[in-house]
């Protein structure tokens, strides 16, 4: 049985404008997302350039990912820069006592890391150590990166090869400092993340983006603290003095926390449970900006949920410690209930970041050797671009409430919906998450015109579908047919646990 839905899309009022950098992503030194995943080395029988794995930069070229943060996470807060410049052969091995407990040889550090950045056409997003570092250690690093002339960093860095300074923006300081980062309290956190933020110069006219480390999940009064250290925000003077913006992590999984349910699944309860899970990230954003709006009603300082995805068990046979788990039709559907939030928070949600980008976690690469897999997340990015720097449009659902289904005592909604409009034409992303429904929805298209409609699909027989190195296409995007709009009205069948793209060219 299906029922009709009603949404009404004024094509003519433009929302704030949805930053291409909630598409960003995120590479840490963990399992095999760097080595293996990206950087195999000049040495290997994998095609690459100077070490860096041909295949995946072409298919993250093609998502136009907009940028990229590393070199954790975790790793960040244990990460010293110079252990990972100069001569390969003179660097020295450390344990990454966070992920597995391997012996990390620094063979990709800074220069590999802008390397790729360059290669990928993409903007660097560098986390700098709070944790276990120093400020002193950190103004060298971004000395490193971005002075030119003769100056000791500048000259160092000329020393190990590279004359020119790069350009970064983002700058992370610290990473979860209330847990791996540091086990820190919201106080002290504070006055360090200023204290280091002092230290990060501008050099060059390189002007730096700085983003506190902020909350996990629903800490509000971690980022209360940061917003209240930002000072009086009446008094006329910068309240970017410190920092620019305040992270937010926010994991999906089913249950309360602890990775014990399989990534490959096909089980209802856990499935709705997951969606529960997802959707949550609406209420996180809603009352995190909140928190902000008291003490920045202009919304000039930003949130950056600078990790999020699935978290599942990891694969049989696997390291623990290397979380790499597979990626199904179910987190195609993660990925699309978050990005309509994203859409929908584009005042405040400045920048986000999947986590992880490739071989871990909720990854949109999965690899084997030479093999690369695209992933269904994947294909959500690609369907899903042309948003990014877009100006958001309301999507108003009226006459039927979107269905809704009661999941461990929350009411879930199941269609999920986001729009936004860009050069003459628009983008209308739909979700359906139930999984055995169809859902029959009208789009009440106002203000402008529509003279052609293009419609995309992801879907698959069984939610627990997944893509392999045998079976690459098994969840990959088809043609999706639509009728014609009819008195500005489009009416779409979606599929159950479908996602759907429809771009519309407006006259
Ligand atoms: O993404 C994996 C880990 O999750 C990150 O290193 C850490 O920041 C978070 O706890």
């Amino acid at each position: 049985m299906t029922e009709s839905l009603t949404a009404v899309i004024n094509l003519d009022v433009a929302g704030p404008q949805i930053s291409r950098h909630v598409y960003g992503h995120f590479a840490e030194h963990l399992g095999h997302c760097i080595y293996g995943g990206i950087f195999v080395g000049e040495d290997s029988d994998i095609p690459n350039v100077r070490g860096i794995r041909t295949d995946v930069v072409e298919a993250l070229r093609a998502l136009d990912i907009p940028n990229l943060r590393w070199p954790g996470g975790c790793f960040a807060d244990e990460y010293h820069w110079r252990d990972g410049v100069g001569p390969r052969e003179d660097r020295p091995t450390v344990v990454n006592t966070h992920w597995g407990n391997v012996v990390e040889d620094n063979s990709f550090g800074t220069h590999e890391f802008m390397d790729l950045v360059d290669q990928l056409g993409t903007e660097p997003y560098i986390c700098g150590n709070v944790g276990s570092g120093t400020v002193h250690e950190m103004a060298d690093w971004v000395e490193y990166l971005t002075r030119s002339g003769e100056a000791p960093m500048s000259s160092l860095r000329r020393a190990n090869g590279r004359d020119e300074p790069w350009k970064v923006k983002f700058w992370g300081i610290g990473n979860e400092s209330w847990g791996c980062g540091g086990n820190m309290r919201p106080e002290y956190y504070a006055d360090l993340a200023r204290q280091y933020s002092t230290y990060c110069r501008e050099h060059d006219g390189n002007k730096l983006y700085k983003i506190a480390g902020g909350a996990n999940i629903d800490d509000y009064h971690w980022t209360e603290t940061l917003m209240k250290t930002l000072g009086d925000l009446g008094c006329g003077c910068n309240p970017r003095h410190f920092f620019d913006a305040i992270s937010l992590h926010y994991y999906t999984f089913p249950g309360e926390w602890e990775p014990k349910h399989p990534a490959i699944d096909s089980d209802a309860d856990t499935y709705y449970d997951t969606m529960r899970s997802a959707w949550r990230i609406d209420e996180l954003l809603t009352r995190h900006g909140n928190v902000m709006d008291v003490y920045d009603p202009a919304k000039r300082i930003g949130l950056v949920l600078d990790e999020w995805g699935t978290w599942f068990s990891v694969e049989s046979g696997t390291n623990p410690g290397f979380l790499y788990q597979q990626n199904t039709m179910r987190d195609a559907l993660v990925a699309s209930v978050h990005f309509d939030s994203f859409h929908r928070h584009a005042d405040r949600l400045v920048m986000a970041n999947i986590a992880q980008t490739v071989n871990v976690l909720q990854a949109v690469l999965l690899t084997d050797g030479d093999q690369l897999v695209k992933t269904p997340t994947y294909h959500v990015f690609e369907m899903n671009k042309g948003h990014q720097d877009a100006d958001s449009l309301d999507v108003a659902w009226i006459k039927e409430p979107v269905p809704t289904r009661e999941v461990n005592k929350v009411t879930v909604p199941m269609v999920s919906a986001s729009a936004s409009t860009k050069d003459g034409s628009a983008l209308v992303s739909l979700s359906n998450l139930d999984l055995e429904e169809s859902r029959t929805v009208r789009l009440d298209l106002r203000g402008r015109g529509v003279t052609a409609v293009a419609g995309r699909i992801l879907s698959a027989t069984d939610i627990a579908d997944h893509n392999t190195g045998a079976t690459p296409e098994a969840v990959a995007p088809a043609a999706f047919e639509t009728g014609a709009v009819d008195g500005g009205i489009l009416t779409v069948e979606l599929p159950a646990h479908s996602f759907v793209t429809l771009s519309l060219t407006l006259a």
